[in-house]
């Protein structure tokens, strides 16, 4: 299968002037590697995080993760039961504010991260341009579109390198590696086939009726998608803060180490 996405995130202010935190802030956690509870005092640092992320850290140049603009989305995909010529514009997410972390490792030599979290419901909307094929049903039209995933859990696997700055340790967030599952998705497609009515009706009702294939045909997509959301979040997040503040024992690690991990 080829499948060739293009994603313009504006996730960031891209201030260069944005100072990284020198003093720790409010919103950071700092657990210990030698405290036997590490997991869970890391889970409710990383919760903390997403909390503080929800509407945004202007200080550092980041904007709100909930919601969520990203310009453009495009994606081309040859092959395969989904067989679409696609754009997405002007997409508003919403959803993440409201993200539960479930549990959060940090590999004590690698400092790869492991997170698993849960968004209880999931609004994407924007413009689309669809030409194409899914659940071999051929599908054409543009106009105003949402997906709502729900229950959507999530599990990113981070491949991280130290480095030192400043008298300081920071994570270098390298790659994210996703796997998610979602308990149910309702979707909407305005305008489909110039606006035929009743042909855009039986369709969405098709379409909402095979959720779950529909979802699974639409995997390869959103797994990237949030693959590099998630990506670019980190690593303005962990360019500006160091790695002390979460992580207390902390040593810069840059050895040897496992590049192919996988979820
Ligand atoms: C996206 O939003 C911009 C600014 O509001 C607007 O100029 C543009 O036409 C929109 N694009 C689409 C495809 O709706
Ligand atoms: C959400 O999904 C998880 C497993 O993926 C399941 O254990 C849980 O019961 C679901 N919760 C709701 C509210 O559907
Ligand atoms: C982070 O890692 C990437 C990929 O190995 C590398 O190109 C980049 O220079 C690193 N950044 C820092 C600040 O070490």
């Amino acid at each position: 299968m080829q499948l060739k996405i293009f994603i313009v995130t504006c996730v960031l202010y891209h201030s260069s002037a944005a100072e990284y935190y020198k003093t720790k802030p409010d919103f950071v956690k700092t657990c210990f590697k030698s405290d036997p509870e590490f997991d869970d005092c890391s889970r409710q640092a990383v919760q903390q995080l997403f909390n503080a992320l929800g509407p945004g850290l202007p200080e550092i140049g980041m904007a709100p993760l909930d919601p969520l603009n990203i310009p453009k989305i495009r994606i081309l995909q040859g092959e395969g039961p989904v067989n679409v010529n696609a754009a997405l514009d002007n997409v508003t997410v919403t959803g993440f504010g409201q993200t539960d972390v479930l549990l959060s490792q940090v590999d004590a030599k690698t400092y790869d991260f492991y997170t698993r979290v849960r968004v209880p419901k999931m609004r994407i909307e924007g413009t689309y341009d669809l030409k194409g094929k899914i659940l071999l049903i051929p599908l054409v039209g543009r106009g105003l579109c949402w997906f709502e995933p729900t229950n959507m859990t999530i599990d990113i696997v981070s491949d991280v390198k130290t480095y030192d700055r400043d008298g300081f340790v920071f994570f270098n967030v390298t790659a994210a590696h996703v796997k998610y599952n979602i308990g149910g998705m309702k979707l909407r497609m305005n305008n489909l086939f110039d606006g035929i009515k009743s042909l855009e009706d039986s369709t969405n009702s098709y379409l909402n009726a095979n959720w779950r294939p529909v979802s699974e045909s639409l995997r390869p997509i959103l797994t990237k998608t949030i693959e590099d959301i998630l990506l670019d979040f980190m690593q303005q997040l962990f360019n500006n803060l160091p790695g002390n503040f979460m992580i207390g024992d902390v040593k810069n690690n840059a050895v040897s180490k496992k590049t192919d991990k996988k979820v």
